[in-house]
């Protein structure tokens, strides 16, 4: 994955390159490049992606089903690794799991995901060390001095960087630290104190992992206003004072149609972060649709994705997107946004759909 090419490629050039796919695969109906059968042969994306030498890594979140023997979960997994060449843990690495009681650490779904991902030819975004929601709750239900609060994350940052030293692409070391209104939320890591932890996680980070990219990642940022303005000033002064942060995750948990920022809007705030010197990710992907869904929205989701896969692709900034979970099987979208779901690449048995085909075509086209 990542392979540059030594010019940027054109763009989509219609359905030609289609045509001889389908013919190559004999898969495809008269109307279009759909696959019509559940066995149906497809090039997996990041196969395509390797062939186009397309600049962008391509992941998935890995959710519950991750390592399931039974059931869908085989399919689950055997897609995860065919399809895409990023895996993040989505629930996995947070704190509540990696250090449920104070200085024990279990790492076991962690290190099994971290592995699968070697196994597979597959970079890992680490997700997230400092954040203010599943903290575990020794740590979350009491507050903390400052100087409590700064020991209890150099000694998580350390162990957990640390034990993935060269194994982790990317870490998002801080996640969400500011609300809409571009304040500065209320977290037990601050201990009280200002924002200073922020720096300190990424410093800590650095340290225990000289060769993983830091990230600080964060949702609507994609459009402009003050959350994009707070963050944005937050990262200016790290980078001006030297503290090792690499790149902006912007989530992407966008609603179909309108609520998915234009891609000129997406143009804007990519390279206004990466002005800063900043790489940029999207880091959890997911494009909610009214559900039950309809032909129509689904098709429009279509497009929004292919519109995000394509800005990634045009900023050069840009070279990982990251969707939260793959299949409708398994998202967290139905139980946080009441009446949406529908809002990946597969359906809820693991089938491809039109979005999944949309990228297909973006990528096939580069
Ligand atoms: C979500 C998970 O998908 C859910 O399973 C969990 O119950 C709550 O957290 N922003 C983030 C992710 O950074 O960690 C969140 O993941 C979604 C929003």
């Amino acid at each position: 994955m990542e392979r540059r090419s030594a010019e940027r490629r054109a763009w989509p050039r219609g359905p030609a390159h289609l045509l001889v796919l389908c013919a190559l695969l004999a898969a495809c109906e008269a109307t279009g490049p759909e696959p019509p059968g559940q066995e149906a042969p497809r090039v997996p994306l990041r196969e395509v992606a390797a062939q186009r030498e397309v600049r962008i890594g391509i992941g998935a979140a890995a959710g519950r089903y991750f390592g399931a023997t039974t059931g869908l979960g085989v399919k689950y997994n055997q897609v995860l690794a065919r399809e895409f060449n990023v895996l993040t843990p989505e629930n996995d690495m947070k704190h509540e799991r990696l250090q449920p009681s104070r200085g024990v650490f279990d790492f076991t779904r962690a290190d099994a995901m971290v592995e699968f991902a070697e196994q597979q030819g597959m970079k890992v975004r680490g997700h997230t060390l400092v954040w203010h929601n599943q903290n575990a709750s020794w740590l979350a239900d009491r507050s903390w001095t400052a100087e409590e609060a700064a020991a209890l994350l150099d000694e998580h940052v350390t162990t957990v960087v640390g034990r993935y030293r060269g194994r982790v692409a990317a870490w998002d070391v801080v996640n969400e630290a500011v609300d809409d209104r571009g304040v500065l939320r209320p977290t037990p890591w601050a201990g009280g104190a200002g924002r200073s932890y922020i720096e300190q996680a990424f410093r800590a980070a650095r340290a225990a992992d000289p060769d993983a990219l830091l990230f600080y990642n964060d949702y609507s940022l994609e459009w402009p206003g003050p959350k994009q303005d707070s963050v944005f000033a937050l990262l200016r002064d790290l980078r001006e004072r030297g503290v090792p942060v690499d790149g902006i995750g912007f989530q992407g948990h966008f609603e179909v149609g309108g609520g998915t920022p234009s891609r000129h809007a997406l143009r804007v705030a990519f390279d206004r972060f990466a002005a800063l010197g900043l790489r940029v990710h999207v880091t959890e992907l997911d494009i909610r649709v009214p559900v039950p869904a309809t032909a129509g929205s689904l098709q429009t989701q279509a497009q929004n994705y292919r519109d995000v896969f394509e800005v990634c692709a045009q900023t050069p900034a840009c070279d990982m997107v990251v969707t939260w979970g793959f299949t409708d099987l398994d998202s967290w979208v139905p139980g946080h946004f009441p009446g949406k779901g529908a809002a990946l690449l597969f359906d809820a048995s693991i089938e491809p759909k039109p979005a999944y085909w949309a990228v297909h075509d973006l990528l096939s086209g580069m």
